[in-house]
């Protein structure tokens, strides 16, 4: 029913600018989540049901970070089959992010190149909205996770104290945190991937989490070495997991070399992405890895999940194959 109900409505949306057919599906999705969730409640096999970080997911499929950036649409995610959300990118006060169009389709590709440069609502609406919800039990029975960024005038050196902030604030709704370290579209916001720069940042937010796990998002970007000391360190200094990974400025199809900027993401995505996580997983020991880069069937979520992450999360390949991708890929890895 999903699948048929994607199918229909594709078409219209593909024909409109994708962040306003994707901004008019999160309002819906948010205002009346029973409807959408209504066409495809599909539950994960409880076969599927695992531990991540100490957090009990129904699935070890999530929603990657950057689809519902201000938690516009949580009641969704779990009607889909998600096992667990990342929410965001939020940074600490609310700020626009780039100017539109900044989100193109790659159709043949089934890709995406954005450069959003975290729009957000900012930390303290993010927590007024969703504690009011969250009062009225109104609230997902999986794993809420937010992915914290710093905002685009902070300086460099105080990137640590953006993050904390928003940890802070957050850290009453929060299941989990991810530090992403790695979007292309902020200035200099990759740098702070070096080891020194991503330990402060870490303390920092650890600080005040309250204890709930920090996951740190890598770039596919990085080179193996300086993926092994990033993820050394951050291990060392009590990451409690890897997120690998974000968008890539490689442009590794001539339809995505039409973009000079952005990070692309989707289906070229995935042999570059799931190169970088056997590094991770390589480094990470026990540490749990989460792969995400282009899974959009469950094959590829078998393949990341067979090299040893414990978790997969997935974005693009939800806008080609529409959110029925979800319980495709939980039956897949159910079987
Ligand atoms: C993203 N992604 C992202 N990641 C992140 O950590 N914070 C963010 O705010 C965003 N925003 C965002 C916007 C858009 C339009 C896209 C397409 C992607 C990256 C995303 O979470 C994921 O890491 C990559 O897109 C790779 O996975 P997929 O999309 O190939 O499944």
């Amino acid at each position: 029913m999903l699948d048929l109900a994607y199918k229909l409505t594709r078409p219209l949306l593909f024909s409109m600018d994708p962040e306003d057919a994707h901004e008019r599906v999160l309002a819906l999705g948010g205002s009346c989540p029973g409807v959408l969730g209504a066409l495809g409640s599909a539950k994960p096999d409880p076969t599927l049901a695992t531990e991540v970080s100490g957090l009990s997911l129904p699935s070890p499929v999530g929603l990657a970070a950057g689809l519902d950036k201000n938690g516009s649409a949580i009641l969704l995610w779990e009607k889909f089959g998600f096992g667990f959300m990342e929410l965001g990118t939020v940074t600490p006060r609310p700020q626009p992010g780039n100017q539109r169009p900044r989100v193109h389709r790659l159709v043949e590709d089934k890709g995406l190149v954005n450069w959003m440069g975290f729009p957000s609502d900012g930390a303290e609406a993010i927590f007024q909205r969703l504690s009011t919800l969250r009062d009225k039990g109104s609230w997902p029975s999986i794993p809420v996770g937010f992915n914290l960024g710093k905002n685009k005038d902070t300086p460099q050196e105080d990137a640590p104290l953006d993050y904390a902030l928003a940890a802070g604030r957050l850290a009453p709704l929060a299941d989990f945190f991810v530090i992403n370290v790695s979007s292309p579209n902020t200035p200099g916001l990759r740098e702070l991937q070096g080891a020194d720069a991503l330990a402060a940042i870490l303390e920092a937010v650890l600080q005040h989490a309250r204890d709930r796990p920090v996951w740190v998002k890598l770039s596919p970007d990085l080179h193996e070495d300086a993926i092994h000391e990033a993820v050394r360190r951050v291990i060392a200094e009590g990451a409690g997991g890897i997120v690998a990974t974000n968008t890539t400025v490689s442009r590794p199809t001539e339809a995505s070399q039409e973009f000079d900027q952005g990070g692309l993401s989707g289906e070229p995505l995935f042999p570059i992405a799931h190169q970088k996580v056997m590094a991770v997983l390589a480094a990470a020991g026990d540490v749990p890895v989460i792969g995400v880069g282009g899974i959009n069937s469950p094959e590829r979520a078998r393949a990341m999940m067979n090299s040893g992450c414990k978790a997969v999360e997935v974005f693009t390949g939800m806008i080609f194959s529409g959110p029925g991708l979800v319980a495709r890929l939980n039956r897949g890895l159910a079987s």
